[in-house]
């Protein structure tokens, strides 16, 4: 297997499949690992940056832990607590916290390219924690690595259905180019506004449904998506009652999937609309599960994007 040589992580869709196999076999180490709370020290003498500039649990407390454990200061910095509220340039403030010794940059905005156009001037890694509904590259990962272990290393021919909100989700987009370079057959599922067909064109060999039954049928995995109304700036379908009623994960629908089939879900869920409770809770639920491996999932990334501006300085 080649190495890997990366200075940034800024999306899914540049990737190859064995640079998703490089950061797989690295989390493969660091989730056997995952319950002793070992330290380690491939960041040591390090400061990670996390520069969250949109609301999140998951992603900016994953990668806290996560660089803590490698060994690095880890500072967190929040939109409202920043000088960008007082007019400040992202490209200035990102200049200010390199010019402060930050070694790495995890950075979550609302902007499409925020990361990329940040992974252009800055020469440390910088690792997009989701940038609009552009992608959101290790929720992806740390997706594909749960599927991993549930379904077999070996994901080609797998059936995943993406159900929910495709049209605004970062997390949709960065599933598709991963599972799609790793080999498995993606459904989107939705209402035809949230689900247009147009996926479906950009995204050759993607399917897209709108019949529910058809949808969770042979579906191996099943991955909600709660609507994403934060970035909605039209209507796009009469009520959340009648998505729920239409789209949202209950027992009967439950009994649709086959035997084995798991539910995920990238959080936050919004229980009662796209997921029942028993559902999120119940046995075939993986949701928690995959907020752990993102603790792997981005050790991995942190360690091989750290590593490579090493090897390219030396
Ligand atoms: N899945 C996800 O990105 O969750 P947060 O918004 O809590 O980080």
């Amino acid at each position: 297997m080649s190495t890997w040589t990366r200075k940034d992580l800024t999306g899914i869709e540049p990737l190859s499949r064995e640079e998703l196999e490089i950061i797989f076999e690295r989390a493969e180490f660091y989730h056997s690992e995952l319950h002793e709370h070992k330290r380690y020290d491939a960041l040591a003498n390090r400061t990670v940056v996390n520069l969250f500039l949109e609301n999140s649990t998951r992603t900016r407390t994953a990668f806290e832990v996560s660089a803590r454990r490698l060994g690095a200061d880890v500072i967190s910095i929040s939109g409202s607590a920043s000088s960008l509220s007082k007019g400040e340039t992202l490209r200035d403030t990102a200049m200010n916290i390199r010019a402060l010794n930050a070694d790495t940059i995890i950075i979550r905005h609302s902007a499409a390219g925020a990361a990329a156009y940040l992974a252009g001037v800055l020469d440390i890694p910088v690792i997009n924690a989701g940038d609009g509904a552009h992608e959101h590259p290790t929720q992806a990962l740390l997706d594909a690595f749960t599927m991993r272990l549930h379904l077999g290393r070996d994901l080609r021919g797998k059936k995943i259905t993406i159900l929910g909100d495709i049209l605004f989700s970062r997390v949709a987009r960065s599933n598709i180019h991963c599972l799609t370079k790793l080999g498995a057959e993606v459904t989107l599922a939705g209402p035809s506004t949230l689900a247009p067909h147009k996926f479906a064109e950009a995204f050759p060999g993607v399917r897209v449904v709108h019949d529910l039954r058809t949808a969770l049928a042979e579906a191996d995995a099943v991955m909600l998506l709660r609507i994403q109304h934060e970035r909605q700036t039209t209507t796009h379908f009469p009520s959340l009652g009648e998505y729920t009623g239409r789209f949202g994960l209950n027992r009967e629908r439950l009994s649709w999937l086959k035997p084995g089939a798991i539910v995920m879900h990238p959080g936050p869920i919004n229980r009662g609309v796209e997921v029942e409770s028993e559902i999120a809770d119940g046995p075939r639920s993986v949701i928690l599960e995959q907020v752990s491996n993102g603790i792997a999932v981005r050790s991995a990334v942190l360690e091989l994007c750290n590593k490579a501006v090493q090897a390219a300085k030396a």
